[in-house]
C-alpha cells in the first residue's frame, strides 16, 4: 500500500502501528548490532587509496566548487542520497535515465524535484579521466554528500566506501512517505530500512537546509492551529502566485546551514511540512526534538552517526552490480566470448556466482527477513578487523 493511498484511506491503525514500531525498535536494535557491522565490514574507509588515492580529494573539491556558487547544494545531496538509499539501497539506482524500454527511478513522481544530477556527472567525470572504471556512482553520492554536509557547517562523519553501482532502476519501485504521513506511517519506512525512531526524527534534522515547494504544504495554511499564525500569513501571501510554485526555506531560521535551527523552529511552531511539525508534537518524538533544539552538538553527532547508517542501507559490495562508467546508464553488457572448437570441450557454464548481470536484491529488507530467526550474524575474525568505528568530528 503506497503512502498517499494509506493517507487518504487512513487503513493505518496509529494503535497497531504503535505496537508495531516497539517491536521494531527492538529488532531494529538487534540488526544494529550485529547485521550493520557485517554490511560495513564490506566498505572500507579508505576503500579506494590503493586503486584510486586521490578520489576522495578530487570529491571535495568538486563539491567546494559548485558550493562557492550555489549554497544548495547541500540540501540537493541530502535529498538524493536519501531518495537513492531508500529505494532499493544506496545503488545510485536515482542516477540512471529512463529510456524507451525502461522508466527510470529518476522519472517517477517524489523524484522530480531532487537536482545536481550535473554535479555527479562532473565528479564522475573528474575521476574516469584520473582511474577509469574505479570509483562508484554510489559512492560519489555519499562522500559529495557528507563533504557538502560538512562545508555547510555540519559534523564530519566517516564514510567507509566500496559501494558497487545497482543493475535495476525502475520508476515503479519509488515508495517514498509523502509530507502529509503521520509520525508511525514515517517510521514505518524508515524501521523497514533498519532504522530507529530517533534515527529518523535524526535524519529529518535534515530540513535544516533546503526548501519546499508550496504544492506540498499550502493545504496547512488555512487554520491549521499546529502553525504559528504569522508564519501561516508570510506563507500564504509567498504561495499565492499559485502558476508557479514558489519555494520556502524548510527550516526558517537557517536555511543554508546544517545546525539544530530546524528543531527550534520547531518548537516555535514554525515547521513547514506536517510531517516536520508532527515530530514536536507526538508523545513519541517530542523528547527528542527538545533535545535537539536544546544540545546543538548532541544533534550533529547523532547526524553524522545516522548519515553514516542510511549510507549502508542494501549496499553492493564485491563483485555485486558494477563500476559504471557514466552514472546514467548501465555499462554495456559484455558480449560472450565464443568459444573456438577446439576449446569448446574445456569451457565450462558459468557459475551463479560470476553472473554479475542479475540484480542482487538489495541486502536490507530482504537480508533482515533471511535472517528473521536465525542466529544473528556474528563477523568472522577475517571481517573483525575491517569494522570501522564511527567517528563523528564535530565543526
Ligand atoms: C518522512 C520522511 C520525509 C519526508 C516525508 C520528506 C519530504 C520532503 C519533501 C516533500 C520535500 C520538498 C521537496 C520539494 O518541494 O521539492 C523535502 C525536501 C528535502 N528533504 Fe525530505 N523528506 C523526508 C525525509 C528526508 C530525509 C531522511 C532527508 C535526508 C537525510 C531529507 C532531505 C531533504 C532535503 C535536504 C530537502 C530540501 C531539498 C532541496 O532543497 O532541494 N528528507 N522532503
Amino acid at each position: 500500500m503506497s503512502v498517499s493511498s494509506i493517507a487518504k484511506t487512513g487503513k493505518f491503525k496509529n494503535s497497531s502501528c504503535i505496537l508495531y514500531a516497539k517491536m521494531g525498535t527492538k529488532i531494529s536494535f538487534l540488526l544494529f548490532l550485529f547485521v550493520l557491522p557485517a554490511v560495513l565490514a564490506d566498505l572500507r574507509v579508505g576503500f579506494y587509496k590503493p586503486t584510486c588515492p586521490e578520489a576522495e580529494s578530487i570529491i571535495f573539491q568538486a563539491v567546494q566548487k559548485r558550493l562557492n556558487t550555489d549554497k544548495s547544494v547541500t540540501a540537493a545531496l541530502l535529498r538524493m542520497q536519501f531518495h537513492d538509499c531508500f529505494v532499493r539501497g544506496c545503488d545510485a539506482s536515482i542516477l540512471i535515465d529512463s529510456t524507451s524500454q525502461n522508466q527510470a527511478e529518476k522519472d517517477a513522481g517524489p523524484n522530480q524535484t531532487v537536482r545536481e544530477y550535473k554535479l555527479i556527472d562532473e565528479i564522475k567525470k573528474a575521476l574516469e579521466a584520473k582511474c577509469p572504471s574505479k570509483v562508484s556512482c554510489a559512492d560519489i553520492i555519499t562522500v559529495a554528500t557528507r563533504d557538502a554536509v560538512v562545508l555547510a557547517g555540519g559534523p564530519n562523519y566517516t564514510v567507509p566506501t566500496g559501494r558497487r553501482d545497482g543493475l535495476v532502476s525502475k520508476a515503479g519501485d519509488v515508495n517514498l512517505p509523502g509530507p502529509q504521513v503521520t509520525v508511525s506511517q514515517a517510521f514505518q519506512f524508515f524501521k523497514a530500512r533498519g532504522l530507529t525512531l530517533d534515527e529518523m526524527v535524526t535524519l529529518l534534522g535534515a530540513h535544516t537546509v533546503g526548501v519546499a515547494h508550496c504544492s506540498f504544504f499550502s493545504e496547512r495554511l488555512q487554520n491549521d492551529p499546529s502553525m504559528d499564525a504569522q508564519l501561516a500569513a508570510k506563507l500564504s501571501s509567498i504561495c499565492a502566485h499559485s502558476n508557479t510554485d514558489p519555494t520556502v526555506f524548510l527550516d526558517q531560521g537557517t536555511g543554508f546551514a546544517v545546525d539544530n535551527e530546524f528543531y527550534k523552529q520547531l518548537l516555535l511552531k514554525r515547521g513547514i511540512m506536517q510531517i516536520d511539525q508532527e515530530l514536536a508534537q507526538h508523545a513519541s518524538t517530542s523528547g527528542f526534538v527538545s533535545r535537539f533544539a536544546r544540545d546543538g552538538n548532541g544533534f550533529k553527532q547523532s547526524f553524522g552517526n545516522a548519515m553514516m547508517k542510511m549510507g549502508s542501507i542494501g549496499v553492493l559490495v564485491g563483485n555485486e552490480g558494477e563500476v559504471r562508467k557514466n552514472c546514467r546508464v548501465f555499462n554495456p553488457k559484455k558480449k560472450p566470448t565464443v568459444p573456438s572448437p577446439s576449446t569448446k570441450a574445456k569451457v565450462s557454464p558459468p557459475s551463479k556466482k560470476a553472473d554479475n548481470t542479475k540484480q542482487k536484491k538489495p541486502k536490507g529488507k530482504e537480508q533482515k527477513k533471511k535472517n528473521k530467526g536465525k542466529k544473528p550474524k556474528v563477523p568472522s575474525k577475517k571481517n573483525k578487523k575491517n569494522i570501522i568505528k564511527s567517528t563523528v568530528i564535530i565543526n
